[in-house]
């Protein structure tokens, strides 16, 4: 293991990268002629160096920390180490390392930070160490929006440190509402389409959460140009950014809108055939494209198509279907259909965050370079049924069916690959959602449903 992961002065920072696999947390220990430990680098080393302007030809010399936490074997071997205890599994589930030394300062391996606490203070790390520091931090680029909102309070619960970038196109005040002092957070309010922001943004940061677009079919056609610009032209740089400094993963979220009209109503997996037929869409397949063309050996991209989501959120959406037939249900007593023979796939808003967790958790092999529909077999639905669903928790209303459709979008989805990859399985249905935005309603935690600040076409007109 040691020697794997053992450098010397003179190997390239590109050499490094290749060694680390863009692996969060781990080092590569620095050796002199002799083998004798002078230093470490970690892949934020590295990525702090590439953006304060080396190339990847150049030498670790210039880098690599000489400050650095070891421990001896032989005080390990007094307390009992059990290297069996510490096989290769334990290494390569844990995230943070240190060196082995012998007495001569030889490395003779590494091994997780925890396990050297345990066995020297004979205590369970959970006690001893501060979980935040050992995963990764999260930039969530449009994390003050539906998804974003939802996402970044699971991940501070986990302990994970969040970074908002968002420019709060809706709800001004979100952020100070729910997220103000809170613990491990932190919020950029700033333009994504900015070069600058994106620089300031990407500091300090493993991992990239990709949210922020001008979102849905209606806001796309309102403000075409703004779309173009912001769910195409900056997730090209932005990824670009993150691919020059070997980021560990980036999440980008697009849509299974990209099927589009499907007239077979076939089940769809992500090797089906695309059919867009909204701006949107076609927008969400040229960012795709762009994304898988911009991976190389360090930066591996994962895209998540979603279903059309809905369920409660801090930064609540009543322009998506079910959210909407909930909001109309409850304040107007009806609920209107156009059409509603159209198939779409559905997803419960905690269960995008926990799909997006699922991968940001996964081993990276399984879900580098990969394109993962976010639904499940059993959210598909037509647009007629989700209506019968909301009558059943909202009875009182009366249901209008309207023949003609303006909307031509139809497809099912497959989302057994997320499944086999990260074992991510959507749980929550769309009665339990319903339910739970009655509550709110019923609470008055939605003052004034009709607000534009609920609706993303509304707000951009
Ligand atoms: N909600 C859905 O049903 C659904 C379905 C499929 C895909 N998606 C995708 O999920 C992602 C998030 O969707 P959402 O429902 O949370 O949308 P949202 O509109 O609630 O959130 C988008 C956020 O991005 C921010 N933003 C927009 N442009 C920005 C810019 N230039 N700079 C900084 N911030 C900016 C907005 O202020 C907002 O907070 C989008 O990529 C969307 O295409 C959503």
């Amino acid at each position: 293991m040691s020697k794997n992961l053992s450098l010397t002065k003179n190997n390239t920072i590109k050499f490094a990268l290749q060694k680390l696999h863009g692996e969060y947390g781990k080092i590569l220990t620095v050796v002199d002629k002799n083998k004798s430990l002078i230093g470490v680098v970690s892949s934020g080393d590295l990525r702090r160096a590439i953006l304060s302007g080396c190339n990847l030809n150049d030498r670790i010399e210039k880098i690599y920390n000489t400050k650095v936490s070891y421990v001896f074997h032989e005080e390990l071997v007094k307390k009992k180490f059990n290297k069996s205890k510490f096989g290769s599994e334990s290494l390569n589930n844990s995230i943070f390392y240190l060196p082995v030394l012998s007495n001569q300062k030889k490395v003779k391996d590494i091994i997780p930070v925890e396990r050297v606490l345990e066995i020297l203070e004979k205590k369970k790390i959970e006690k001893k160490t501060n979980l935040s520091n050992k995963l990764p931090k999260i930039l969530i680029v449009g994390g003050a929006g539906y998804i974003g909102t939802v996402l970044s309070s699971k991940l501070l619960k986990k302990n994970y440190h969040v970074t908002v970038l968002d420019k709060l196109m809706y709800d001004k005040k979100i952020i100070q509402k729910n997220f103000k002092n809170k613990k491990n957070f932190k919020f950029i309010n700033g333009d994504v389409c900015d070069l600058n922001t994106q620089i300031k943004s990407i500091k300090k940061i493993d991992m990239v959460v990709y949210l922020s677009e001008i979102v849905g079919d209606p806001a796309c056609s309102a403000k075409p140009e703004d779309a173009l610009k912001t769910n195409y032209l900056s997730v090209l740089s932005f990824a670009n950014l993150c691919s020059h400094l070997a980021i560990d993963k980036f999440i980008y979220t697009s849509s299974c809108s990209v099927y589009g009209l499907d007239k077979n109503n076939k089940l769809l997996d992500e090797s089906s055939s695309l059919n867009p037929i909204s701006h949107y869409a076609r927008i969400k397949i040229m960012s795709e494209k762009a994304l898988m063309s911009s991976s190389n050996n360090y930066f591996k991209p994962t895209i998540l198509r979603l279903g059309t989501v809905f369920g409660p959120s801090k930064r609540m959406r009543f322009d998506l279907v079910v959210n909407t037939m909930a909001k109309f249900a409850y304040f107007k007593k009806k609920i209107n259909v156009n059409g509603g023979k159209q198939w779409r796939p559905n997803i419960h808003v905690d269960d995008v965050a926990d799909g997006i967790i699922s991968i940001i958790k996964a081993k990276k092999s399984n879900i580098a370079n990969q394109i993962f529909n976010l639904s499940s077999e059993k959210l598909n639905y037509q647009i007629i049924e989700i209506a019968k669903i909301v009558k059943k928790v909202f009875p009182t209303a009366k249901l209008s069916i309207n023949d003609s459709s303006l909307d031509l979008r139809n497809y099912r989805v497959s989302s057994k690959k997320i499944k086999q990859k990260t074992g991510f399985v959507a749980k929550k249905t769309i009665k339990n959602a319903l339910t739970n935005i009655k509550k709110m309603f019923i609470q008055k935690k939605i003052k004034r449903p009709d607000s534009k600040i609920y609706n993303n076409l509304l707000s951009l007109k």
